[in-house]
């Protein structure tokens, strides 16, 4: 018998207010053409002031509850991939849990910066098919506009605000690549890329919560090599080939890394699932947020082959297959 994490429900939330590229051509030497040319991004979401990383994430999750049909009482754990916190403790996990009016089963934050929601699914997926829990509410939200640099224009152009979240359920498998649910999981990260991506406070250097750091074009170069290597593994360890799947839903953060990534692959960019241009890079949120705008336009169809992939600060990355 094999006990397969399978997807249930999907659901999103994006804040209200939408700031186009033209907008830091007021405050930036910057222009729309550059930001659309060097990272496919034409738009962004950001958060009303006292809109919370947990209020995202209750929203998205109950979307995904919805759509599957569930209520919180359903629920025997959530997770929330975030390094946006509302706190520095307790977790944003636990405040969903509040609103979704659980008082029952447990709920801890995931950080892995933006290959998060891959690691949240992962450490999920691993304890449906432990027989840990039945089903898991995994949530990945950001308020990444308020660790922006607005003066630094190599960063406060490409992040974005917002949220998704799976229901994840415990279901009987066959224990072949045919099961519905996650296949496989591939995790990585090397510590000593520290200074390519990170925010440059915290509790115990700054007492403050500091501000986004990036070398752009290294992580760049790096960004391509592993996310296809990570791809490759995680497909590889299905039993599987590139050419048998179906859908690539990328972490957002530059269409030239999500083409180079999938040119890696074999795969044309039909078989991807693009969002950058409308949400910008939502670091944790970006794949449950491709996820359920790709299950909206109706790209990811129950049956299809799906490999998720992300990286980000640590360096962290890694992939995630799955049946839909
Ligand atoms: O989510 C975690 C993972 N994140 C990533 O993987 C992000 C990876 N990096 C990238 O997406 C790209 O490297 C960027 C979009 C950040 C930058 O694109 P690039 O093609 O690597 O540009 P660059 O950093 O090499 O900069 C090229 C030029 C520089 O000017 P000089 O030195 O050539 O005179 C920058 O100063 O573009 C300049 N520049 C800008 N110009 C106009 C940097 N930011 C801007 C800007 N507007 N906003």
């Amino acid at each position: 018998m094999t006990i397969r994490a399978v997807i249930t429900g999907v659901g999103h939330y994006l804040p209200e207010r939408v700031v186009e590229n033209a907008e830091f051509e007021k405050t930036l030497d910057t222009s729309d053409e550059w930001i659309r040319s060097r990272s496919g991004i034409e738009r962004r979401h950001f958060a009303a002031e006292g809109e919370t990383t947990s209020m995202m994430g209750t929203m998205a999750a109950k979307a995904a509850l919805a759509d599957a049909g569930l209520t919180a009482a359903d629920i025997d754990a959530v997770i929330v991939a975030t390094s946006t916190p509302d706190l520095t403790f307790p977790s944003v996990a636990t405040m969903v849990q509040k609103e979704l009016g659980m008082t029952c089963g447990f709920a801890f934050d995931v950080q892995a910066v933006c290959a998060g929601f891959i690691y949240a699914l992962s450490n999920a997926n691993a304890q449906i098919i432990s027989g840990q829990v039945k089903r898991v509410l995994v949530i990945g939200a950001e308020t990444f506009s308020r660790i922006m640099d607005w003066t630094d224009r190599a960063t406060c152009v490409l992040f974005g605000d917002g949220a998704g979240a799976l229901v994840l359920e415990a279901r009987i498998g066959t224990g072949t690549s045919e099961d519905r649910g996650i296949l496989s999981v591939d995790l990585n990260s090397d510590g000593t890329y520290k200074d390519m991506l990170y925010v440059d406070g915290g509790v115990s250097t700054t007492g403050t919560s500091g501000k986004l750091r990036m070398q752009g074009n290294a992580l760049f170069r790096q960004a391509v090599q592993k996310l296809a290597e990570t791809a490759e593994t995680a497909i590889a360890k299905a039993g599987l080939t590139p050419a048998d799947i179906d859908w690539i839903i990328p972490h957002q953060a530059n269409i030239r890394i999500i083409e180079g990534t999938a040119k890696k692959l074999g795969h044309a960019m039909d078989q991807v699932v693009v969002t950058v241009q409308d949400h910008g890079n939502t670091s944790a949120a970006s794949i449950p947020l491709a996820m359920s705008v790709g299950r909206a336009r109706g790209q990811i169809k129950d049956g299809d082959l799906c490999v998720a992939e992300a990286i980000g600060g640590g360096l962290a990355w890694g992939a995630v297959v799955l049946r839909w």
